[in-house]
């Protein structure tokens, strides 16, 4: 199944071309192209994302990538010339899917009309008419990453063994979300806690402005945190002790705050590393009391939190001492994407054919609040 996803629900513009295989049990992807253009550069000057700018650079982005998705190279099929010509046929497509929550909703609307857009033309002019046009949920996007793990594009990689992996817990660290996640199976999944204030990359971005580093925070504390002391700072482990798997960072944020106020001579590489470590503790204990509760058995991390190596290395030793399996996408599909779209659009269509459902193909629109 050839799959072609866009994504634009924060501040990348994002598009991949997927081929996909295997069903339900034994999913392989094949990557043809994946292209993510990110405006961090821009939002960077305002220290955060501008909901209009971002929508402005969609705009202005989605075309140029969709032409790049579709040109020559040894997996495609139009030459530079064919681009240009408006009658050109876009190649086959099976399976055409967006990012319609949850995320900014300008941002979202410019990816799912350029996603109609696309599909009109494939359905009348191309005489596709049995491309399936599906609206995909940005947090299944960064659950399903945990399929990119294997090497994919490799044939002969081994096959993710399902039954093995299941009951899984899975954790979404990303910019807007903090999730923990009891999946019993590749399509059933129960949300077990959130964060009840700020997500964990936002604290990152937070901190990171206390400190006076640029947006998107998260890298830039893992670099400075790299020269500091983690135990430097004794700062809280919110929610740490609670019997439940709810979080909540926005009372480690203000410690961060009031230390540096009263300390203003700290190092800021050791606020930093105690800061990293702190959030990553309680991350890494609520996940591992879950894998014990439910008798887990693996661990999946995902979402742009996840690219922080320290919290992947503590994630992965607690995995190996509790001897269940750890899967984390590599860094590039960490962050937003239009890869880790194509993967859930895959398993969205399979669960819907089994479960028998038909969706109109154009009632599709963002949903900003979208939630799992
Ligand atoms: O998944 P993502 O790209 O977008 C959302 O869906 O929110 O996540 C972005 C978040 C930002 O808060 C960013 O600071 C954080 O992920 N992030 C990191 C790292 N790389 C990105 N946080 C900690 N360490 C990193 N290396
Ligand atoms: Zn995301």
């Amino acid at each position: 199944m050839r799959i072609l996803a866009i994504e634009t629900s924060c501040d990348e513009t994002a598009l991949a071309l997927l081929d996909a295989q295997g069903g339900l049990k034994a999913q392989k992807f094949k990557i043809l192209k994946n292209i993510v253009s990110s405006q961090t550069a821009i939002h960077a000057h305002w220290g955060g994302v501008v909901p209009n700018l971002a929508k402005r650079e969609h705009l202005k982005n989605l075309p140029i990538i969709f032409r790049k998705i579709l040109a020559n190279s040894k997996f495609q099929i139009l030459n530079s010339k064919q681009i240009r010509n408006p009658k050109s046929k876009i190649p086959n497509i099976d399976l055409l899917a967006v990012t319609v929550g949850p995320g900014l909703e300008p941002a979202l609307w410019t990816g799912v009309n350029f996603a109609k857009e696309v599909y009109k033309k494939l359905a009348t002019y191309n005489r596709q008419p049995k491309t399936k046009f599906i609206g995909v949920n940005h947090l299944e996007g960064h659950l399903y990453s945990f399929l990119l793990a294997q090497k994919t594009a490799n044939p002969k990689s081994k096959i993710l063994k399902s039954k093995s992996l299941f009951p899984a817990i899975a954790l979404i660290v990303s910019g807007g979300h903090t999730i923990l996640l009891l999946m019993k199976s590749m399509t059933k999944w129960k949300k077990l806690g959130e964060t009840r204030d700020d997500a964990v990359g936002e604290a990152f971005d937070k901190v990171a402005r206390m400190l006076n580093l640029p947006y998107p925070g998260g890298p830039q504390i893992e670099k400075l945190a790299k020269r500091g002391d983690s135990d430097a700072i004794p700062f809280p482990r919110p929610m740490i002790k609670y019997k439940n798997y709810d979080f909540s960072f926005s009372g480690l944020k203000t410690s961060v705050l009031y230390y540096l106020r009263d300390n203003p001579k700290t190092k800021k590489e050791d606020v930093a590393a105690s800061f990293q470590k702190a959030a990553s503790d309680v991350l890494v204990a609520k996940t591992s009391r879950a894998v014990k509760e439910f008798k887990a058995g693996s661990i999946l991390l995902s979402g742009g939190v996840a690219a922080n190596k320290t919290l992947r290395k503590i994630l992965q030793a607690e995995a190996r001492s509790l001897n269940v399996k750890f899967f984390v996408p590599p860094m590039k599909f960490n962050t937003d994407n239009a890869v880790m779209i194509a993967v859930a659009a895959y398993i969205q269509y399979l669960r819907n054919s089994s479960a028998g459902h038909r969706r109109k193909n154009l009632a599709i629109h963002a949903q900003g609040n979208l939630s799992l």
